[in-house]
């Protein structure tokens, strides 16, 4: 195994290949990352002129949940490193593929098991709260709304309801009552991806009355793992609308989820030698403990404030990890906000008014570009820094508000 590391530590960097799946905005920035060494980034998604596509080498548009336009694409561009950057992934292909990259081919980043075990909710639950045994909200899964009835009153109201495949909080809900179990059914129903409804299966979580949320950013790299300083979060509707970064966490409550962390982001990637990169890892903070929520296997979305931050983005760092550079402890510069700007309709969203919008002091805005949105969508980010984390809050949110954004039909 020495060997394989010491291959990817001395490879010409101008000689490797990413297949980036998932073009998003945080797939974008991964790919400006690795394009400043040179590698050769195909960015992929299920729609063309996606983020990413409009800084990578090429671009292919495909469902990256059918097995077998996933394994065709990667046949054809014969990549050296795959990179996820989302979930919705037909994972079983990466997982094969990685079997046959052992005889020297391909490689998951950070690894397919970590791809695969996260690409749900269920895969992530057993192996965290069954395999490790560490402590989560109390959970239950349900396959249709009478299961989901006798599993919630078995938990106990309220609960949190949740396809097992989603993300940004689509399709989540609470259940406060009995009464709420029929909506919550529908609201997962209606927004599950990449499932028919008659397949629809939901995780129901005890809700948990937090103090507050965090995300640890934990490096794992070919010299050792790291810890970002933690990341307050506030989400609305599942969502994150505002993060911040150093949060103030209870420094008992902190020490057990760089712990915790540890051991999940270990666990994740224990069969392979290089199970390299940045990890997301939620917890909710009550007291003195912390409550692992979940995690991901790449950059997290709070985590773009690093992109004011800290002296190294989270993407920078992914991107040096998995290309199996040498890392150093991330430095945080000063107290720093990031607001998400979102907008809402169907047609292509357009941010202006940046002039104005900039006179904030220590404040920069990401546009993302997408190229059309369908319904509540994140469509750029604020960031600011400042002397204390309220102000930069403040700071950001006040970039967000002096945006103007709009959504222009297909017509205009
Ligand atoms: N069991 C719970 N108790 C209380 N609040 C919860 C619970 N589960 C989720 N939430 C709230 O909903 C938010 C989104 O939940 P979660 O992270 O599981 O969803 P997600 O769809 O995976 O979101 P993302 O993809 O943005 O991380 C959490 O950050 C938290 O604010
Ligand atoms: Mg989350």
């Amino acid at each position: 195994m020495q060997n394989v590391i010491g291959v990817w530590y001395n490879l010409l960097v101008e000689n490797i290949k990413v297949l980036l799946l998932g073009s998003g905005e945080l797939g974008k920035e991964v790919a400006i990352e690795l394009m400043r060494y040179n590698v050769f980034v195909i960015a992929a998604d299920r729609y063309a002129d996606a983020p990413a596509m409009h800084v990578a080498d090429k671009s292919y548009v495909l469902d990256m949940n059918d097995e077998d336009e996933l394994r065709a694409l990667v046949e054809k561009v014969s990549p050296d490193i795959i990179v996820p950057e989302i979930e919705a992934i037909a994972t079983k292909v990466l997982v094969e593929i990685e079997n046959d990259a052992k005889t020297g081919g391909v490689r998951v980043v950070p690894c397919a098991k970590a791809v695969d075990l996260t690409m749900n909710r269920e895969g992530i639950r057993n192996l965290v709260s069954k395999e490790l045994g560490l402590t989560t909200s109390e959970y239950e899964f349900a396959n249709s709304e009478e299961e989901l009835l006798l599993v919630a009153e078995k938990i106990g109201f309220p609960v949190v309801i949740k396809p097992i495949q989603s993300s940004s909080g689509k399709g989540q809900s609470v259940a406060k009552s009995s009464s709420d179990i029929g909506k919550s059914w529908e609201v997962a129903k209606s927004q599950a991806r990449g499932k028919s409804s008659s397949s629809l299966r939901v995780i129901v979580e005890e809700f948990v009355n937090f103090d507050s949320e965090i995300t640890l950013l934990v490096v794992k790299a070919v010299n050792g793992v790291f810890f970002c300083e933690p990341i307050g979060h506030i989400q609305e509707d599942g969502d994150y609308k505002v993060s911040w970064q150093p949060a103030e966490v209870n420094p008992t409550a902190l020490e057990n989820a760089r712990s915790i962390a540890k051991t999940v982001v270990d666990a994740l990637t224990s069969e392979t030698e290089t199970g390299w990169g940045v990890f997301g890892v939620e917890f909710f903070v009550k007291g003195d403990s912390a409550i692992f929520s979940e995690v991901s296997p790449r950059p997290h979305d709070t985590g773009m404030v690093t992109m004011i931050s800290q002296d190294v983005s989270e993407f920078a760092i992914h991107a040096r990890a998995i290309l199996g550079f040498p890392i150093e402890q991330p430095v945080l510069l000063s107290p720093s906000s990031s607001c998400a700007v979102n907008a809402q309709g169907f047609g292509k969203p357009v941010v202006s008014n940046a002039q104005v919008a900039l006179s904030t002091a220590n404040s920069a805005i990401r546009v993302f570009g997408k190229p059309f949105i369908n319904g509540h969508r994140r469509v750029a980010v604020t960031l600011s820094r400042a002397d204390t984390v309220v102000c930069a809050i403040e700071r950001a949110k006040q970039v967000e508000s002096l945006l103007k954004v709009e959504v222009l039909s297909f017509q205009e």
